[in-house]
């Protein structure tokens, strides 16, 4: 096992903070009937480099109101992809007769698993069309209709943001071709299932860190009291403040449904090694392959957001 996790290493580890430790290994090897675990991620890649990179990119956007409009605009926009995606993986999943399959049931047509697998990932899907009433979009809504009047912004101007580049659908198009998976192609869905385990621990970190910083750093700024003073909104019969939108997903010191919708994709993954005969190590290479290309994509993304938002402050602010 630790060739692969070299080979994947030496192929890939410029690109996105794949750093193969021994110790994720190890830590695998340890438990081969379930060898994915938040540790497991956590000793494969070098999460906490990219951390501190996109919280330099949070701190920036609160330069300016209007580059904090366009900041969020860009991330809501690229969510709406992410969050509307993982039905499609879930059904790719189910579609897929006879090829996750429990080795203890001898006849075929009983020892179909694939739905176990699926609704692990159907819970995430469902909570993205539902909190309880508003969906997590409505929820984005609210928030970006928040920042763009802190920003006093006009109509016209929010709808000149609308005008999506031509970077960004490609990050999302990408984002939905790797997240869907294939049904029938067990090597595509395991990567959709690295790619969607991506989208959610990621997500679980980077709702922390954008709550840590826009509320808890930055304490008493401008936008922490504006957020302060805004009222609930009634959405769907219940009432929301338009903050709820990253406390839904997680929080600074706590989590939300991010946390565990990555709980539900380990759960999912370790299913995948008991109904899959491929060796383990192969299995672990398509989840880190999947895991890698939605982390490159992410980082990209928080990249280019952070070079429009100089742009604009270099165009308005020299
Ligand atoms: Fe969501
Ligand atoms: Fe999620």
């Amino acid at each position: 096992m630790t060739l692969l996790f070299d080979s994947i290493s030496s192929k890939t580890s410029n690109s996105s903070g794949l750093h193969a430790t021994t110790a994720a290994t190890s830590l695998a090897a340890e438990n081969p009937a379930q060898p994915f675990s938040r540790d497991f991620f956590y000793q494969a890649f070098d999460l906490s480099k990219s951390e501190e990179t996109i919280a330099d990119y949070f701190h920036h956007a609160l330069q300016h109101p209007t580059v904090l409009y366009l900041f969020f605009q860009r991330y809501t926009h690229f969510n709406a992809y992410t969050s509307s995606v993982i039905s499609r993986l879930a059904s790719s999943i189910a579609m897929s007769r006879y090829l996750f399959t429990d080795p203890e049931v001898p006849v075929i047509e009983e020892a179909d698993r694939g739905f176990n697998v699926a609704m692990k990932v159907m819970i995430a899907a469902a909570d993205e069309g539902s909190n309880d009433g508003a969906s997590h979009r409505a929820l984005a809504q609210l928030l970006l209709k928040t920042i763009g009047d802190y920003a006093g912004l006009s109509v016209l101007e929010r709808n000149q943001f609308a005008k999506i580049p031509d970077w960004l659908n490609e990050i999302s198009m990408s984002v939905m071709d790797g997240y869907q998976g294939q049904p029938g192609n067990v090597a595509a869905l395991i990567r959709a299932l690295g790619f969607h385990s991506a989208s959610e621990l990621l997500g679980d970190i980077e709702y922390a860190l954008v709550d840590k910083v826009f509320r808890h750093d930055n304490q008493g700024s401008e936008f922490d009291c504006y957020l302060r003073n805004s009222s609930a909104v009634e959405i769907c019969g219940h009432r929301y403040h338009p903050w709820c939108y990253v406390l839904v997903h997680s929080r600074y010191e706590g989590s939300g449904v991010e946390a565990s919708h990555f709980e539900c994709v380990v759960e999912a993954l370790n299913l995948v090694v008991q109904y899959r005969p491929e060796p383990v190590e192969q299995i672990v290479q398509w989840v880190l392959e999947g895991f890698e290309s939605f982390m490159a994509l992410e980082q990209d993304l928080f990249k280019q957001i952070h070079q429009e938002c100089q742009a604009w402050l270099d165009a308005h602010c020299p």
